[in-house]
Order: C-alpha cells, then structure tokens, then sequence
C-alpha cells in the first residue's frame, strides 16, 4: 500500500510517503520543490466594495495552500462582510482601526507590514487607490502599506465610471510606477451596480494563480 501526503511548516512543504508491502513498512519524508509550494505571510487587505464578500473565498483559498494570512480591513468593508468571518477564515485576529492596536508596544500595522512577504489588496476601492497613490495613511490597510517593503498586488473593483475616471486611471498609473502590480478589474461584465463594462473584480481563482507566481518570482 502507498500513501503520500503533504505537510508544511511555515517556510517549506514536505511530502510523506509511506509504503507498505509484505512485512516491509517504508516512511519516507522529503522536502518539496520550493517552485511547488512556496508558504508565506500574505496580509490581505479587504475595502468598501461590494465584491468584498469575495475575499472570503479568497482567504479562504490561501490558507488552504498552507499561507499564513493577516486580514485587515477598512471601516467601510466592515459593512460589506464582517470581521468575525474573516478572523475564522484567516485563523488570525482581523486588524481594521489604528484606535483597536493596544495589545503590544508596538503598532501592529507595523508589525505586519515589517513580516509580510506579500501585501494584496482585493477588492480594492478607488477610494484606496487614491489613499495609497498619494502616500495617504488615514487607516491601519493603507499605514501597513506605507510602511511594508513587501511587492504588492491589487485587485481593484468598482463601478465602470468609476475605474475609467481619469482621477482613477492616474492614481493607477502613479501606483504602477511606484512597482505596485495589479490584476484586474475584468474589462467586461454585469456590474453589481446594475451597469455592465469594466470593474468587476478579477476571478478569486485567478487572483490566487497570481499570488503564487508572485510568491515564487522572489
Ligand atoms: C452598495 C455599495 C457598493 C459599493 N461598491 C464599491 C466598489 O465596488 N468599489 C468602490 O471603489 N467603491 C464602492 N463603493 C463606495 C465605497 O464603499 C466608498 O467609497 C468607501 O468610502 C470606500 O472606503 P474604503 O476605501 O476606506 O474601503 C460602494 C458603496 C456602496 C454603498
């Protein structure tokens, strides 16, 4: 009989293969290529879109991979999808005011932004990306992306009028030159808002392909 199964610490994924044939019983544990599994600390940051119930599949997804996952969420996503959902999801206390961070000396957006391999924004509000082009820190998502030295990647969602405002289109530009990277939105679709063209959020499974391959260019 032959089993394998895999198992992962928090930098690298292992597979366990044990054999059984006749009396023999073989128990073998060997690493993984680290272009197969790359584990990492991903901080997921959640905004006031309607496409933030998404982000739950999303977290949800990643932590399934093995990543260890921060969430931090703006006031305004709050409204979209709770906190408590993202907290069971991520296994990690969700980070969404500057006031909430009195549990150490030091700031915890901070902190994340210091350990973070990776910082995703998804969905991200243009509100965000006008915050985030002009090195605004109003709250604990933007402060942690002002402080991390982590590549980031953005998911932008929002009304078509809205991604195609030229206030919007400079803020991206701005960002694309300061190295963030972004996927998305989708250039066509049914919109939540009941109008169809650009904005939709790009497909969760495609966001987390990206976040692999970024994880894996490092
Ligand atoms: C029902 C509803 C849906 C919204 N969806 C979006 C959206 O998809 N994208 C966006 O940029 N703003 C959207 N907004 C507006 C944002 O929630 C608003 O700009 C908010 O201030 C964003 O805050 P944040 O960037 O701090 O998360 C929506 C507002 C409402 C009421």
């Amino acid at each position: 009989m032959l089993s394998v199964r895999t198992l992962s610490n928090k930098n690298t994924a292992f597979a366990k293969i044990e054999c059984s044939c006749h009396s023999e019983n073989l128990l073998i544990i060997t690493s993984l290529h680290p272009s197969i599994v790359r584990m990492a600390t991903i901080v997921l940051g959640i905004t006031g879109s309607i496409a933030s119930y998404k982000a739950a599949d999303l977290c949800s997804q990643l932590v399934k991979l093995g990543h260890t996952l921060h969430v931090v969420m703006t006031k305004s996503a709050t409204e979209f999808i709770t906190p408590l959902t993202l907290q069971v999801l991520s296994r990690n206390p969700v980070l969404i005011s500057l006031e909430d961070e009195k549990q150490s000396w030091q700031p915890g957006h901070i902190h994340l932004a210091d350990h973070a391999d990776l910082l995703v924004v998804a969905p991200a509000s243009a509100n965000v990306l006008g915050n985030m082009a002009q090195g605004l820190a109003p709250d604990s998502l933007t402060s942690v992306y002002l402080a991390t030295k982590a590549p980031v990647l953005v998911a932008p969602a929002m009304n078509g009028k809205m991604w195609e405002h030229p206030a919007t289109q400079r803020n991206v530009s701005i960002l694309k030159q300061d190295g963030v990277q972004f996927i998305g939105p989708e250039s066509d679709g049914m919109l939540a808002c009941g109008y169809k063209g650009a904005g939709r959020l790009w497909e969760v499974s495609g966001i987390v392909a990206e976040v692999v391959k970024l994880l894996n260019e490092d």
